[in-house]
């Protein structure tokens, strides 16, 4: 057990920007946070150049859509920039590319859409894998309401998905979607 003289020997951890550090977080896990902040910040980009896309159309509902799926993956990255923070780290903020802006149909979207938050949910439980092997239970108890979250995204993609599938790309299928989605509808059945 730690004793006080102990406590007041031992020199304390600092990180790149000089803030204290309780438990170091391992290299292989802190660049894997890195790549992950970058992804979430591509997919806010993709989201916005979606969300511009449904404007130019006149489809409304679904450019609100994305455009608030682009704010919440935003956040996404600012909530993994807290964390690095918290734990001492500094933030290395990567290139983005510029997102595809030449789509065919709105079906060609969610399903790139879709796929990406698979990918997305992936990562995370890379994260998460590696930062059980390093024994790091705060990064696992950051990660699990995030995973959660992945979880629920997946599923209103694949509702999405579904719904538009159903349109077979008929314009007034395609605007009943578009009205739901501009009023906030966009959660599958609920059976509990
Ligand atoms: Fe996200």
């Amino acid at each position: 057990m730690t004793t006080i003289s102990d406590r007041q020997s031992t020199p304390l951890i600092t990180g790149p920007s000089g803030r204290a550090i309780a438990q170091p977080m391992e290299d292989s896990l802190i660049s894997a946070f890195q790549d992950h902040l970058t992804f979430e910040r591509n997919a806010s980009a993709v989201y916005f150049a979606m969300a511009i896309w449904f404007s130019e159309r006149e489809l409304r509902g679904f450019s609100k859509f994305f455009s608030d799926e682009s704010s919440s993956e935003q956040q996404h990255a600012a909530k993994f920039a807290d964390y690095l923070i918290a734990r001492g780290q500094t933030v290395e903020l990567q290139e983005i590319p510029a997102p595809n802006q030449q789509w065919k149909s709105v079906e060609e979207i969610i399903n790139y859409a879709f796929k990406m938050e698979a990918e997305n949910t992936t990562s995370v439980q890379q994260l998460y894998s590696s930062a059980e092997r390093s024994s790091d239970v705060r990064t696992t108890v950051f990660l699990d309401p995030i995973v959660d979250n992945q979880l629920t995204s997946e599923n209103e993609f694949a509702y999405l998905l579904g719904r538009v599938k159903f349109a077979e790309n008929n314009s007034s299928a395609l605007l009943i979607i578009d009205g739901e989605l501009y009023e906030g509808k966009n959660s599958p059945a609920k059976l509990s």
